[in-house]
């Protein structure tokens, strides 16, 4: 019944009930972590879960259980007692997210639900996930999403024990982040006139002004939330391209300060990119002390993707600066401008992040990529981790939920092409040993679903997108290999039956399973 599978699972039969009797017992720094489970069950269950030394359910932290690793727990459900540990708070949040699940689809609910029986399965778990990056990012930048459905969203991604919370917040259509030195930046960059209607190079647009920032209040508050959830906020200012927002608000930004152009109201990949010359640098790197001042990650998105090279070749400032850098040609100045920008957050201790375009041999080697063009486990990939970077895998066949689900026209409008459960599931993001894989000294940090926004203007629209696809994407993260017992399709699609019941309990907007529950599979657990 849970999603994602655990590593190692043992049900029996019978169950523990919780009452409002149950109390919880505490270690020191576990603390945090039962009122994240008081504040998660209360809403439907109105359990109080007080603190107490003979509490029924404990939750442990032991620092020395180290086999669990930094983020696995161990679970037993007895008929007397449960008993929840692990080595962090990170191991025990996701432990109350597999208790969440265990319970009944009620309990994820936000009204009462009085009488319901809140029963736990007896049973044994050891778990711990497959890869330590876990995560979803959301394009803010096309569609601007209240940051209310940011907290909902992080709810989801915890409850699928996903940890990493990838938060596009700047491209052509869109500046989402306030930079105080630069208050243009969202003043008139986080505003369009309008949107395009249908896909690029449609020519049609709505008349529809659209726009929105976050204050940093917002963000920081964001990032709290998260933190509590174990979820990680990993910020994204996309340059050298896909920056006709911030020339819109600064066109000296560009490669024709002359020039002034309005936020892009289309889709597609804008010509507009920014200079390679100092006053661009100096901005990126204004921008990214914000950032940094506001979002702790240790992991900073700079972008890197899709950067077109026409206003460069035509500009004689880029190509004396091409010239000067002894780069080849104009094309060789987006990964020059990346490594000045990588650079600068290595200096403060950041990790940066790009998208993989296939030619970055002048990023450092602590850069990680996001091998977004590969096919399921192709040559950018390898070529990056024998380079020395860490990888994560972000195939669109695999991790683009803005694809369709399939080709029916009552699906919404999408990219050309699909992405079904079935594609995310049938997927090893590392499907033989690593040396075989092509890796040098880099490794596979894990994977992400991609959720850009062109096409989904809502909040619903985004979940509709995301569910179920992201549940099989969690399995895919966290869960033992493919083959392993109970890592299966079919066990998936029988434990889909039972999650669908929780999306439903908590008003997410998802695509219903089609075939209704088999009863056997839908009263197993694993
Ligand atoms: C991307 O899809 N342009 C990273």
């Amino acid at each position: 019944m849970l999603i994602p599978l655990p590593h190692h699972l043992l049900e029996r039969s019978g169950h523990f009930t919780l009452t409002e009797h149950t109390a919880l017992r505490l270690t020191p720094g576990s603390e945090p972590v039962a009122r994240l489970l008081r504040e998660t069950l209360a809403p439907a269950t109105g359990l109080p879960l007080p603190a107490h030394a003979d509490g029924q359910l404990a939750l442990v932290l032991d620092p020395l259980l180290t086999g669990l690793g930094p983020e696995g727990y161990g679970l037993t459900v007895g008929a007397e007692a449960v008993l929840l540990r692990a080595a962090t708070p990170a191991g025990l949040r996701n432990g109350v997210q597999t208790l969440r699940q265990a319970l009944p689809p009620t309990a994820l609910g936000d009204t009462p639900a009085p009488g319901v029986p809140w029963r736990l399965p007896l049973m044994e778990i050891t778990d711990r996930p497959r890869f330590p990056w876990r995560g979803a990012m959301l394009d803010v930048a096309r569609h601007f999403m209240p940051v209310a459905f940011l907290h909902r969203f992080v709810d989801l991604l915890a409850l699928h024990k996903l940890n990493v919370f990838h938060l596009h917040l700047t491209d052509d259509q869109g500046w989402r982040m306030p930079v105080p030195r630069h208050p243009a930046l969202t003043e008139v960059g986080a505003w369009r006139a309008e949107s395009m209607v249908g896909r690029a190079g449609s020519r049609r647009y709505d008349g529809t002004p659209h726009g929105g920032a976050y204050t940093r209040a917002e963000l920081t508050g964001l990032v709290e939330y998260a933190a509590e959830r174990g979820v990680t906020v990993v910020p994204e200012i996309e340059m050298p391209g896909h920056t006709r927002a911030a020339i819109a608000a600064y066109p000296r930004l560009g490669n024709r300060p002359d020039r002034r152009l309005p936020v892009w109201p289309e889709w597609g990949v804008c010509d507009s990119v920014l200079g390679v010359h100092d006053a661009a640098l100096d901005f990126c790197r204004e921008v990214l002390d914000e950032v940094m001042d506001v979002f702790p990650a240790r992991h900073v998105h700079i972008g890197g993707d899709e950067c077109p090279t026409t206003e460069w070749a035509a500009s004689d400032a880029a190509l004396r600066r091409m010239r000067a850098e002894g780069l080849a040609g104009p094309a060789a100045l987006r990964g020059w401008f990346l490594r000045q920008i990588a650079n600068h957050l290595i200096d403060q201790g950041r990790t940066p992040v790009t998208w993989d375009e296939g030619d970055d041999e002048q990023l450092p080697p602590e850069v990680v990529t996001m091998a977004w063009r590969t096919g399921a486990h192709g040559a950018p990939a390898a070529r990056s981790l024998a380079r020395g970077h860490r990888v994560v895998l972000t195939p669109w066949e695999r991790t683009y939920l803005d694809y369709p689900r399939s080709a029916d026209p009552g699906e919404p409008l999408g990219q050309d092409g699909t992405v079904t459960v079935r594609d995310i599931l049938a997927w090893d993001p590392v499907p033989v040993p690593l040396p075989e894989f092509g890796a040098g000294s880099g490794s596979v940090l894990g994977t992400q679903a991609q959720l850009w926004t062109e096409f989904a203007p809502t909040p619903a629209d985004v979940e509709y997108l995301a569910f179920p696809r992201l549940a099989a994407l969690a399995e895919v993260a966290w869960s033992p290999r493919r083959g392993t017992p109970g890592r299966n399709s079919r066990s998936f699609t029988a434990r889909l039956a039972a999650h669908s019941a929780r999306l439903d309990a908590l008003g997410v907007n998802h695509r219903k399973p089609r075939r209704p529950p088999r009863r056997r599979a839908d009263a197993r657990l694993g």
